[in-house]
């Protein structure tokens, strides 16, 4: 009963009917309704009637049609649920948390795992998302705070294989390989663990739906199921969410929407290290994150992430500049790397990891126009070291002073970090919470930050001097007299 595997697009869904239904049984009645548009069709078709938009149809549930007292359908009578209560009589609040025992991890929820909610784990394969949330049950086990880690896509044996590895705390955690909806939330309404773990949303299907386990359909309706089950019974639920290619949580954005918190993993295949961050977050700040190293005992905080990211930067090179970034509330120092090399033949190449690329080429034309750094003829490749993102724009004048370092091959002094925005004017422009950057660049043993004058603080970090630099054409001059 696992559906008729009839998510593949293109598959004809009118062959085969509803098999429920012929045993004469009240099945749920499903319809397919447009993601576009949101019009009902009771069949599946590969484009939308009503507004012609092509594989947009989604099984969902038909709700249950209400009906009033004489029989008719109308508005509804009947309450269902919790009656409405003052918000000062609501139990629980910011106490009520519970620390799951990694400390990285309850920063970035927020400060540990709300009763009650729902956490969506995202990442791609083999990034680390069992292995927390093992880590996590187990860590929750020894608190006395019951588990039931469900296992749609590992046997027992290998959540076992996992959990030896992971000390002998995991023994404790009770798990249960199991894919079917209504099977995992009877189990777990009758051991009412104060957790529940499921792993992965898309290996779990209900038979009242008709498509396969992964698809848009059933991930949502499972989904909003457990969500409901968290809500009623204050049981914090985690699910595992695989990443598509796109990066994206496979199936549906409305994931997110149903979801209070989503986390998602980020990391390089060739690191060790994972960054596991909040971008929705209904109990705490969004893009906090947490650094993790991958161990042979699992994942393991790590404690000072600015010095994991800067390790590797031992000698002075070209092409090379340090900004102070926030994740967050946290400050973080990120290496940039730019190489400007001569194109050999055709549109000069523009390629960039870890940056945007609209960006660049902004500030590639910036360097131009107010800085006389001609990349007409030059392939252009930008690199932020470590697999990390740098989404903000204080970025700016640390990329452009890697790129014009790469032009000139000199680099810049290696004790300098370099925090700003730019704009097309080629000003440089100040950045929020500069305090903090330049506390975490002095712990780091950085001495010299060039900064836009308008943002100078009061108060300055020991060991530090700033540089009031301001514009891009200033800037570059006394990075490289
Ligand atoms: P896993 O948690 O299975 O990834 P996901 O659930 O996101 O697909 O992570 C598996 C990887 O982690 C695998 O390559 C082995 C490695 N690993 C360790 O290095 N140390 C460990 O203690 C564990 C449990 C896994
Ligand atoms: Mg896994």
């Amino acid at each position: 009963m696992v559906g008729t595997g009839r998510e593949g697009r293109g598959t004809n869904p009118e062959e085969g009917g509803a098999p429920f239904s012929l045993l004469g049984m009240a099945k749920t009645r499903t319809r397919f309704s447009c993601t576009e548009c949101g019009n009902d069709t009771p069949r599946w078709q590969g484009q939308c009637p009503a507004c012609q938009a092509w594989n947009s149809l989604v099984e969902e549930v038909v709700p249950k049609a209400s009906r009033r007292a004489d029989g008719l359908p109308g508005v509804v009578t009947r309450t269902t649920g919790a009656p409405p209560v003052r918000l000062r009589d609501v139990r629980g609040g910011q106490g009520a948390r519970w620390s799951s025992g990694l400390g990285e991890f309850d920063f970035v929820l927020g400060g540990g795992i709300v009763p009650g909610s729902v956490v969506l784990v995202g990442g791609e394969p083999g990034i680390g998302k069992s292995t927390i949330l093992l880590q996590v049950a187990a860590q929750l086990e020894a608190a006395e705070h019951s588990t039931l880690y469900v296992s749609g896509e590992e046997s027992a044996m290998q959540v076992k294989l996992r959990a030896d590895r992971l000390g002998p705390a995991a023994g404790d955690v009770l798990t249960y390989a199991e894919t079917e909806l209504e099977s995992i939330l009877a189990r777990a309404s009758e051991l009412a663990p104060a957790v529940l773990l499921i792993d992965s949303i898309q290996t779990v299907y209900t038979p009242d739906l008709e498509g396969a386990p992964g698809n848009v359909g059933q991930v949502r309706e499972c989904a909003a199921r457990l969500q409901r089950f968290a809500k009623e019974t204050g049981t914090a639920v985690f699910l595992v969410g695989h990443v598509t290619k796109g990066g994206g949580i496979a199936g549906p954005k409305t994931l997110e929407h149903i979801v209070d918190t989503v986390l998602y993993f980020e990391g390089t295949g060739s690191l060790d290290h994972r960054v596991l961050r909040a971008t929705k977050n209904r109990f705490g700040g969004v893009d906090e994150i947490g650094v993790f190293e991958m161990t042979a005992v699992g994942l393991v905080p790590v404690a000072n992430p600015s010095a994991l990211f800067l390790s590797d930067r031992s000698e002075a090179r070209s092409g090379s500049s340090v900004v102070a970034t926030m994740e967050g509330t946290r400050p973080l120092l990120v290496e940039v790397q730019a190489l400007a090399a001569r194109a050999s033949y055709g549109a000069p190449q523009r390629v960039t990891t870890g940056f945007d690329h609209k960006r660049l080429a902004l500030l590639l034309a910036v360097l131009e126009k107010r800085a006389g750094i001609s990349f007409a003829q030059l392939d252009v490749f930008l690199n932020v070291v470590g697999g990390l993102r740098i989404v903000e724009t204080a970025g700016d004048a640390a990329v452009a002073a890697a790129l014009a370092s790469s032009v000139y091959d000199r680099p810049v002094p290696p004790d300098a970090v370099i925090i700003g925005e730019l704009g097309l004017g080629g000003e440089l422009r100040s950045v929020g919470q500069l305090e903090r950057r330049l506390s975490e660049a002095a712990r780091m043993g950085f001495r010299v930050a060039y900064i836009s004058p308008k943002a100078r603080p009061a108060k300055l970090p020991s060991g530090l001097r700033v540089v009031e630099t301001q514009d891009v054409r200033a800037l570059i001059g006394s990075l490289f007299p």
